[in-house]
């Protein structure tokens, strides 16, 4: 007998299969605040489960003072303030992917607050490609070892009692990953609000093709599935930051990927309009940091740590 060609995807079914049960009871659903940054648009996850107080970081924020080269741990503090006021015990701390626009705080919380530092699997090859641009010597092992944890796809995990699934979904870097927890999808930077649209995909080792093949994935989860973003720049005709929209929302209204657009119409769009962006301020600092689990290079002889600018490179 002929086998029939599907599109099988299990880990999506098993993530789908989630999001259902959790829209269905309360108890299976996660307790979420979201951090706004204003100074890089990001927004920090804390992540809980309200029955055992466990808890997931997802994306810190280290403020950076590019001109002085500055840092500081406003942002940061803030979420150890609402951890400890809510009792909670942090057992990850998550990076959807290599952040090109801020610094992680991800070490500074785990010294304070202990935790897992985790990141996808394919922060290998980020680190390939920026350990070759920085021209980063031996010292920086180019094996994900800065990380605690590297998450494939498909992946189970847990907070608490409350069950969770790692997606890999590349195209704006090749590592990025989004994270269901309960029926919330954390999503990094995929897909933005339905009125912005899409992330970039110009990095070194993004692709707008993979990138509209990550999303339809994740909108492939049941149209209830609340979606968590990274970033919200505002949109014109919109005087508010927001960050939190369904499925649903997003097959209905996205202004780059909603249903009915094509991969090649995206593709098209998408490298037209990364061509008329700008690097992000912090790219060449972030991404430096970022490769090394949010640790800074390691500091010269004379103990200060030094952050890199090629020139001419990119
Ligand atoms: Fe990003």
């Amino acid at each position: 007998m002929e086998a029939a060609v599907t599109d099988t995807d299990p880990a999506r079914d098993q993530a789908a299969e989630q999001v259902r049960k959790a829209a269905a009871d309360a108890t299976l659903r996660p307790t979420i605040a979201g951090f706004f940054d204003e100074a890089t648009n990001t927004i920090t996850y804390v992540v809980s489960d309200p029955a055992t107080g466990e808890a997931a970081i997802i994306d810190s924020v280290l403020d950076f003072e590019a001109a002085s080269g500055r840092t500081s741990n406003g942002s940061a503090d803030r979420i150890i303030e609402y951890v400890k006021t809510n009792d909670l015990t942090v057992t990850w701390l998550i990076e959807t992917h290599a952040h090109a626009d801020h610094i992680s705080a991800a070490p500074y919380l785990q010294e304070r607050l202990g935790g897992k530092l985790a990141i996808g699997k394919d922060i290998i090859r980020v680190q390939e490609v920026f350990g070759k641009l920085f021209n980063a010597g031996t010292d920086f092992e180019r094996d994900g070892s800065q990380f605690d944890h590297l998450f494939e796809d498909g992946e189970s995990f847990a907070i608490g009692k409350l069950g969770g699934i790692a997606l890999h979904v590349p195209g704006h870097t090749p590592a990025d990953m989004a994270f269901i927890v309960g029926d919330a999808a954390f999503v990094g930077d995929t897909i933005f609000m339905p009125d912005f649209g899409t992330a970039r995909a110009d990095f070194p080792g993004g692709d707008a093709g993979e990138l509209f093949r990550s999303i339809r994935r994740l909108l492939s989860l049941p149209d209830e599935t609340r979606l968590f973003l990274c970033h919200d720049y505002k949109a014109p005709g919109r005087d508010d930051y927001a960050w939190e929209t369904t499925v649903k929302q997003q097959r209905e209204e996205n202004v780059h990927v909603k249903d009915g657009v094509t991969e090649d119409q995206f593709v098209e769009m998408r490298t037209s309009r990364d061509r008329t962006l700008a690097m992000p301020t912090l790219i060449m600092p972030s991404v430096q940091v970022n490769i090394r689990g949010g640790r800074l290079p390691e500091p010269e002889d004379n103990g200060v740590s030094y952050i890199k600018i090629p020139v001419n490179a990119v």
